[in-house]
């Protein structure tokens, strides 16, 4: 075991800075081996601070050139460095700093702070990465405006960008070359950036609401010039949608992007230079499949629309994340949603939250929307954080509705522009303008786990009144043994024989909300509760939680009819897809307990005929019918099984794959006719109907090749003549899971063979492998840490090979000689001398040792084999430590 360990930062805890900062002027002398980093900052003592406060400020890897105040230069006595930072005990009320320090980014692999990908200098600063660039208050609110001068050989960095406008740029002598760059707006040192290097741009403009022209630039390597087009698009729809539907508008000249391959998360809201990992960014139809188009349209809308939910208003600290990240999810998913099939996109959402924040928040390393207590930051930007707290907001969203929402918004942009403040200040901005109480809705932040809505229902015929009686609890979650009510928000509505009733809830007014009369919100907010509906004509099924209205589970004892009812009838779209995936789920579960028994299998004829009918529904959106066909997936259904006994991978993959050669078989003549029907020879357009068709299609294609024999030759077909990449990849994953072992292995050869140039789609190629049920995935995974075409420095490849394999190949991860177990340590253990951050986040899976059945030895072992590692980073000491508490 390490001999110090790594401390908690706790918000109570939480003290404004005592030095504030108006002004920084950054220089910097870009050579191969090392950069010099100068610094000017102007600071100036808050009011409520005491005279003969020391400074304080953060800095970790540098090399202290010099040092002065006002211009005199301070010794070594005058004060005091620590591996965190430096303590200068007596400074004036008002007084120039002025740093000289040295930073060496070419050994830089966390890709935290100033690093080099490729040939590019470029940084991340988000969330503590400042202050491996420079002695700095590197916390949120401490906020300044910044100029700064970037210094670099012309020939190898033509390109010189940091925030803001471009004030000069001159030449510097011996092939050298500078640029200047002021932002206005104060901001704090997470959202600096710069880039240096080789790079093109394309580029296009943007009229605001205001009558401003912007200039829009993406720049990249040469070679992707041809893949800039779609990002572009997108950021010019959401520039609109946030004016339109937010009344935001951009307030810079410019507003770059700039795409590098080596990138810890997806992309960066820098001000005024959004940064992006290539592959969240670079598409074009041939190299890329439709739901990269989709990823690429949300996540340049999310790091645009930060430019208010994070950069003009930002967190006063960390504790805060959700502020942004969980607000600015909700704005990109309602963006997205408005773009496409809305159901779709929720549908989409669900799935992420139900299976892995659901997880988290039922594990180790559970923690509320608004953390207290964290070791190492980085390991907090977690599903709960982005969705719960997305959630979090939609509900209040709903229990406002759009107008008072929108109402709240711009009372907390005004109010808190240029501000760094917290959650609280955003929920009083939605109370204030709404004149809605949500005192008890704020256990949302401070509580974690997944609450539990059990429901039970009565019927009198003879008097017609219809009883929903509902109870709500939480699980205990690591510190928070016993937990309060909260406030869910419980859309519903009710299915009869010849559709949808009209709802009357005995002494309520009909929900203003709600145009028709046949969908409501009921607000549950104690533990116990009773509604009755009065004038119910028939004994109805309940449609329960429309649109997901809340982050919970769902308990009500459905029988199959119902669902089968819900789903093909229900008035809302996500109901009909939860009631599809209820009905699959409770069928699979069936066919694992034959399995488990040594009984035949025997998969339930509703069910085979609820997927035949679904396929001839061609009135339904064929996005919809896919999303319906597709049986829940392996991760969701071992999410489930946590909660009775802890899942058994093994039957549970038998059992699916068994229901998905059934459905092949009884629906065989369908599938093969839409599969033959949704064709097309259109060019490739990124577009909703196609994608939509290329969707079902494709499920199609998969469901028939999984029963084996002459499908795979149409899969076969489709691989060779596919004219884009999403029919293209989906043949080949179906002749991988499916095909023969020479199939497979000349396919994924022959793929290799026509795309090695392209490291993205290589990713894709890795990935592909990586999930592959058929031969030993284990070796072939090891092996394929061997290719030329992965890399254990980049973090795209370790997600897309490594990540890939331990979240969603279940059968070989699980296997019980522990060979994947073992698989991921040595990995992290590798990694974690290169770059913490990922090593910590590929670590997920080894810490729901409590949902598996049998398997909690073999993966407890492995952590405590992490945790006796000599050196190891406080990313990896946070989660293994957590995820063996209580561990015998
Ligand atoms: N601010 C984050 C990026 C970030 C997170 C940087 C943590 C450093 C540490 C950015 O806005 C973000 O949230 N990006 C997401 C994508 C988004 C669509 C949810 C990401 O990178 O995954
Ligand atoms: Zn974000």
């Amino acid at each position: 075991m390490r001999e110090a360990q790594p401390t908690a930062i706790l918000l109570q805890d939480y003290q404004p800075p005592a030095y504030l900062l108006e002004r920084t002027e950054l220089q910097f002398l870009l050579y191969e081996d090392h950069v010099v980093v100068d610094s000017r900052l102007q600071f100036q003592r808050r009011a409520d601070s005491p005279a003969g406060a020391a400074l304080q400020l953060h800095g970790e890897e540098l090399e202290l050139l010099s040092l002065a105040i006002d211009g005199r230069a301070l010794e070594p006595g005058d004060y005091e460095l620590t591996e965190q930072g430096l303590e200068i005990e007596t400074v004036p009320a008002s007084f120039q700093l002025q740093c000289r320090t040295r930073i060496r980014p070419q050994d830089n692999t966390s890709l935290e702070g100033l690093y080099k990908s490729h040939s590019m200098f470029c940084t991340q600063c988000e969330a503590h990465g400042f202050r491996k660039i420079s002695f700095y208050p590197d916390r949120p609110d401490v906020m300044s405006v910044f100029t700064v001068t970037v210094e670099a050989d012309r020939a190898r960095y033509p390109v010189l960008l940091s925030n803001g406008n471009l004030v000069a740029s001159e030449d510097a002598g011996q092939g050298r070359h500078r640029a200047t760059w002021h932002d206005p707006h104060p901001k704090p040192a997470y959202l600096f950036a710069l880039v240096a290097g080789d790079l093109h741009y394309v580029e296009d403009s943007f009229r605001t609401c205001g009558g401003r022209d912007v200039c829009l630039r993406i720049y990249v390597e040469e070679k992707d010039l041809g893949k800039c087009e779609h990002a572009m698009r997108s950021l010019k729809k959401a520039m609109r949608w946030d004016e339109e539907v937010y009344g935001r508008e951009y307030d810079l000249e410019l507003f770059n992007i700039v795409a590098v391959d080596d990138f810890n998360m997806g992309a960066m809201e820098n001000k005024g230079l959004n940064i992006f990992n290539s592959s969240c960014v670079l598409c074009n139809a041939d190299t890329s499949t439709d739901a990269t188009f989709q990823r690429i349209e949300s996540i340049v809308a999310h790091e645009y629309f930060h430019n208010w939910s994070g950069n003009r208003v930002t967190c006063r600290d960390w504790f805060q994340l959700s502020l942004k990240e969980g607000f600015t999810v909700f704005r990109d998913a309602a963006f997205s949603a408005a773009m496409g099939s809305p159901t779709v996109k929720r549908v989409e959402d669900v799935k992420l939250l139900r299976t892995a924040q659901f997880a988290e928040d039922s594990g180790p390393m559970a923690h509320p929307v608004r953390p207290e207590s964290v070791i190492e930051i980085n390991n907090f930007y977690t599903l709960t954080v982005y969705e719960k707290g997305a959630e979090v907001v939609g509900m209040i969203h709903t229990l406002l509705g759009p107008e008072a929402f929108r109402r709240g918004s711009d009372l907390y942009f005004q109010r808190h522009d240029g501000q760094a403040v917290t959650c609280e200040d955003f929920i009083r901005a939605m109370e204030e303008a709404s004149g809605m109480d949500l005192g008890q809705f704020r256990l949302w932040y401070s509580q974690a786990g997944t609450p539990t809505l059990r429901i039970q229902d009565e019927y009198e015929a003879d008097t017609q009144r219809y009883t929903l009686h509902v109870q709500q609890s939480c699980p205990p979650t690591p510190g928070q043994p016993h937990k309060q009510p909260m406030v869910i928000p419980l859309a519903m509505g009710l299915l009869g024989d010849a559709g949808n009733l009209p709802l009357r809830l005995a002494g309520a007014a009909p929900d203003p909300e709600t145009a028709d009369n046949t969908s409501r919100v009921l607000v549950i907010d104690q533990a116990q509760q009773s509604f009755v509906f009065e004038g119910v004509a028939e004994r109805p099924v309940p449609s329960l939680l429309r649109g997901f209205s809340a982050p919970v589970r769902l308990d009500y004892q459905f029988s199959k009819g119902d669902l089968h009812a819900l789903m093909s009838r229900d008035d809302d779209g996500f109901v009909r897809w939860d009631s599809a995936q209820a009905l699959a789920t409770r069928i699979i579960l069936e066919v694992q307990d034959q399995l488990q028994a040594g009984a035949p299998v025997a998969v339930d004829g509703l069910f085979t005929q609820a997927c035949s009918e679904l396929l001839a529904d061609e009135s339904l959106d064929p996005a919809m019918v896919a999303a319906m066909l597709a049986l829940p997936g392996e991760d969701y259904l071992a999410e489930l099984a946590s909660h009775a006994g802890g899942a058994d991978v093994d039957t549970l993959h038998a059992a699916r794959e068994a229901v998905k050669v059934a459905v092949a078989g009884a629906c065989r003549e369908s599938l093969l006719r839409r599969y033959e029907q949704l064709a097309s020879s259109a060019p490739y357009a990124p577009d909703g109907p196609q994608i939509a068709a290329r969707s079902l299609r494709n499920t199609c294609l998969d469901f028939l090749c999984s029963a084996g024999g002459s499908h795979l030759e149409r899969a076969l077909a489709q691989f060779r003549q596919a004219r884009n990449m999403t029919d293209r990849l989906a043949a080949l994953r179906s002749i991988a899971f499916y095909g023969e072992e020479s199939q497979r292995e000349s396919a994924l050869q022959s793929f290799y063979a026509d795309w090695r140039h392209d490291s993205l789609v290589v990713n894709q190629w890795l990935g592909l492998q990586a999930v592959t049920p058929a031969g030993d995935a284990v070796a072939r995974v090891r092996e394929l840490m061997r290719h030329p075409g992965f890399e254990l420095r980049n973090p795209n490849k370790v997600r897309a090979l490594v990540g890939t394999f331990a979240s969603q190949n279940p059968v070989h991860f699980h296997r019980l000689d522990g060979a994947g177990y073992g698989l991921l340590a040595d990995v992290v253990q590798q990694l974690d001398g290169i770059n913490p951050q990922i090593a910590a986040r590929l670590l997920t899976p080894l810490t729901r040792w409590r949902n598996y059945r049998g398997r909690a030895e073999l993966m407890c072992s492995q952590l405590r084999r992490l945790a006796a590692m000599e050196k190891l980073s406080p990313d990896v000491f946070e989660v293994v430590s957590k995820s063996l508490e209580d561990a015998d």
